[in-house]
């Protein structure tokens, strides 16, 4: 797989860390931070925001991509080209379930970023994270 440059890739940890400080997780205490890459060669950040109904809670990954989506920048003509997603102490922390179907919606070649259960960064496809993953078009 052709993954992402040097310093693409830590400019979007750096990101991934600095979008972890502004998570709302008063309730797990893991704080988390993602960091997406346009094809325009932007960025756009999220965290996880939590709520007291805890079914609510949406994931830092998800924030990113929605607000990208917001924007104009990512879409269906327009997919995401990377994703970081990093927890704001370094702990493990790779893609839910949920957040794999939305990266995948919008960038089933997309290289999401995270540290892995070995404890090293890992590069891989979403479409490697989700095989044989939904998309009704
Ligand atoms: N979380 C994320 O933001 N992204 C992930 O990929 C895994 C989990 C959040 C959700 C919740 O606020 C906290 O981490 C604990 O599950």
């Amino acid at each position: 797989m052709a993954g992402l440059g040097e310093s693409q890739m830590s400019e979007l940890l750096k990101a991934a860390h600095a979008a972890s400080e502004k998570a709302y997780a008063p309730f797990s205490g893991f704080h988390v931070g993602a960091a997406i890459l346009t094809q325009s060669g932007d960025v756009f950040t999220g965290c996880n925001v939590e709520n007291s109904s805890y079914g609510l809670t949406n994931c830092a990954e998800r924030t990113a991509i929605f607000s990208a989506v917001a924007a104009g920048a990512v879409s269906r003509e327009l997919a995401l080209v990377a994703i970081a997603v990093v927890n704001r102490e370094g702990a493990v922390c790779s893609p839910c379930g949920a957040c794999r179907q939305v990266i995948f919606e919008f960038g089933p070649d997309a290289i999401v970023v995270y540290r892995g259960h070995s404890g090293s960064l890992v590069q891989s496809k979403a479409r490697e994270l989700l095989p044989e993953g939904f998309r009704l078009r």
